[in-house]
């Protein structure tokens, strides 16, 4: 069993982006500037957004991060993202999800420009992964694939299965995994709640994909032996943090698999700091 470590593949790929931006820095170049918004007091959100402050930071991005009360209305949120959109000093905005519920989440994530759209939750970035057209990819699904072709697992011609069917994870994880190239070219099940037969389903997968958020659900009974297992869950119980899979009951026979934590969530972030060097470069004129 190979054990998929995204923290120290996270810390790598931060130091090369870092790298990149102390470099055009020395020449004289502006520093990346990145607007975070997180609205209401979501304790995991909480959480998510200091680190990806403090990554940010350390590789040299300027962050500016707007707390706003759980109360904030529509039209102050709109506003606060108008302003970063003309700001020439911030190449990307995040706004924190989920949203306190009585926001619009898709009218928010329309008003961020495109091309400041770092999380890639825009129509416009999702139309362009759907279509293989180049843009600013979610962080998540990107990261999962980083890690694998770093670890040199490819999952072309390869039965992909991914399990739960969010806008953020398992919607574009499944054109990544399906669409031509390097990384791609896999074989694609999306299952959800509505799936029947889900443990055929899994147990049919050389590479499953894990994005429920319930607890250690996938036990022996749903992985085939020498799957390759990659867990986004990130689950908070009376014992701890753990994912999606039974971890301790299925390692032993899969042939990779990512821990929670320290699989995809470093990964996550180190996309987010990607993203942001990629808007960057693209504002000034470098690519
Ligand atoms: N909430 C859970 N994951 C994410 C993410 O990747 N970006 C944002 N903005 N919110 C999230």
């Amino acid at each position: 069993m190979l054990l998929l470590d995204g923290k120290a593949t996270a810390l790598k790929i931060r130091q090369e982006l870092k790298d990149t931006i102390t470099t055009l820095c020395h020449k004289g170049l502006r520093a990346p500037g990145l607007a975070v918004i997180l609205a209401g007091n979501d304790p995991a959100s909480e959480i998510y957004v200091r680190n990806k402050e403090k990554a940010c930071e350390g590789a040299g991005i300027r962050t500016i991060t707007s707390r706003l009360p759980a109360t904030v209305s529509q039209a102050e949120l709109l506003a606060l993202i108008a302003k970063a959109n003309q700001r020439n000093d911030i190449d990307g905005i995040l706004v924190q999800l989920p949203l306190p519920a009585h926001l619009d989440t898709a009218e928010c994530l329309l008003s961020i420009l495109p091309d400041k759209d770092v999380d890639g939750f825009h129509p416009d970035n999702a139309g362009r992964l759907l279509l293989g057209l180049p843009g600013l990819r979610p962080c998540t699904p990107q990261g999962i694939l980083e890690l694998l072709a770093r670890y040199g697992l490819a999952c072309a011609g390869k039965r992909a299965v991914i399990v739960g069917r969010s806008n953020i994870v398992g919607k574009p994880l499944a054109l990544m995994l399906a669409q031509p190239g390097p990384v791609g070219n896999a074989t694609v099940t999306l299952c959800h709640s509505q799936s029947e037969d889900l443990a055929d389903h899994c147990r049919n997968a050389d590479f499953l994909f894990l994005a429920v958020g319930r607890p250690k659900m996938f036990g022996r009974e749903m992985i085939k032996t020498g799957a390759c297992v990659v867990d986004v869950g990130i689950n908070r119980t009376p014992e701890g943090i753990c994912g999606d899979a039974d971890f301790e009951a299925i390692k032993n026979q899969t042939c990779a698999i990512t821990p929670v934590p320290g699989g995809v969530g470093p990964m996550t972030i180190a996309m987010l700091i990607k993203n942001t060097v990629q808007a960057w470069q693209a504002h000034l004129g470098l690519c």
